[in-house]
């Protein structure tokens, strides 16, 4: 797709990937409290998908300890594949497997690139089905949302430029060194976090549950189910997002989150910058965030 910014590029983030020490208590988690519906399976994976999501957009992988498997990004078309693996090759950056037919049902092609961190990321090209149902739900994601990654303070501004070769465009900034990026008309798909200690990898996965009232009847049905909400309800300055934050049994810092911006444009002219004046949350009742998010 060639579009105003004669660029091939990402549109959509398509799916995690995680690493998790027990298979078995993660898939229950997914399936009975974060209401996901169970997509496929084999003896090391276990494959979970949003009710309007026409493929997986979680995978998870039995592991010795939790940790970011992949982020996984769609391309409409191969030849914005080949394009991008194009960019990627002469900005100098590694080209871990050039396109391949795809393992699972839903993808037709798939290559995989390594970001300025390490971080394993799939481009897939999907296969479109036509039997595709969708579930009627009030209760767990409609979609996957945004992916946050820890990054090293040097590496911040390397890896903004690293995933500007993808087509996502850095929209918001913040004073805590957070940088949002879109590679649609939602505000953020995937943010990068600025971490003092060199951690990298695996912030959190956010879910779009739809409206408020979404969120806070999820909120409700896990607080039935004895999962706590780690942080929220409250908005986000960044995306004007409605956030609400748990963990997983892996200890992965999972958010459901309703009412995220939509932008009327995708080109981004200057990206808005929010000062110390910003804590977190607008609203000033969840107080400042928890442990899981001070980098
Ligand atoms: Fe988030």
């Amino acid at each position: 797709m060639t579009t105003g910014l004669q660029m091939s590029r990402v549109n959509n983030l398509y799916r995690i990937g995680l690493n998790v020490p027990d298979l078995g208590a993660a898939g229950i988690f997914y399936d009975s409290c974060w209401a996901m519906r169970p997509s496929g399976s084999d003896a090391n994976e276990l494959c979970f998908r949003s009710a309007e999501s026409e493929h997986s957009d979680l995978l998870l992988f039995g592991a010795t300890e939790a940790s970011l498997n992949h982020i996984g990004f769609e391309v409409d078309s191969i030849d914005d594949l080949n394009q991008i693996l194009r960019a990627v090759d002469a900005a100098g950056y590694t080209v871990v497997q050039h396109p391949q037919n795809g393992k699972r049902p839903d993808e037709l092609v798939v290559a995989v690139i390594s970001d300025v961190d390490g971080n394993r990321v799939e481009l897939i090209v999907p296969r479109r089905t036509s039997n595709f149902e969708e579930v009627s739900s009030r209760e767990g994601p409609k979609r996957i949302g945004h992916v946050v990654l820890w990054t090293p303070q040097e590496r911040l501004t390397e890896q903004e430029r690293f995933y500007s070769l993808l087509g996502l465009a850095v929209t918001d900034r913040t004073h805590i060194g957070m940088s949002f990026l879109r590679c649609s008309l939602t505000h953020h798909s995937l943010a990068l976090a600025k971490n003092s200690h060199q951690r990298t990898g695996f912030q959190h996965v956010a879910y779009d549950v739809g409206s408020i009232d979404d969120v806070m009847r999820n909120l409700a049905r896990l607080k039935e189910k004895g999962v706590p909400c780690i942080w929220g309800v409250g908005r986000h300055g960044p995306g004007n997002n409605i956030f609400s934050y748990y963990r997983d049994p892996a200890g992965n810092v999972v958010e459901y989150y309703g009412d995220m911006e939509v932008v009327d444009r995708l080109e981004v002219e200057t990206p808005v910058f929010w000062g110390p004046e910003h804590k977190g949350d607008i609203w000033g009742v969840s107080g400042p965030p928890p442990e899981a998010f001070r980098g």
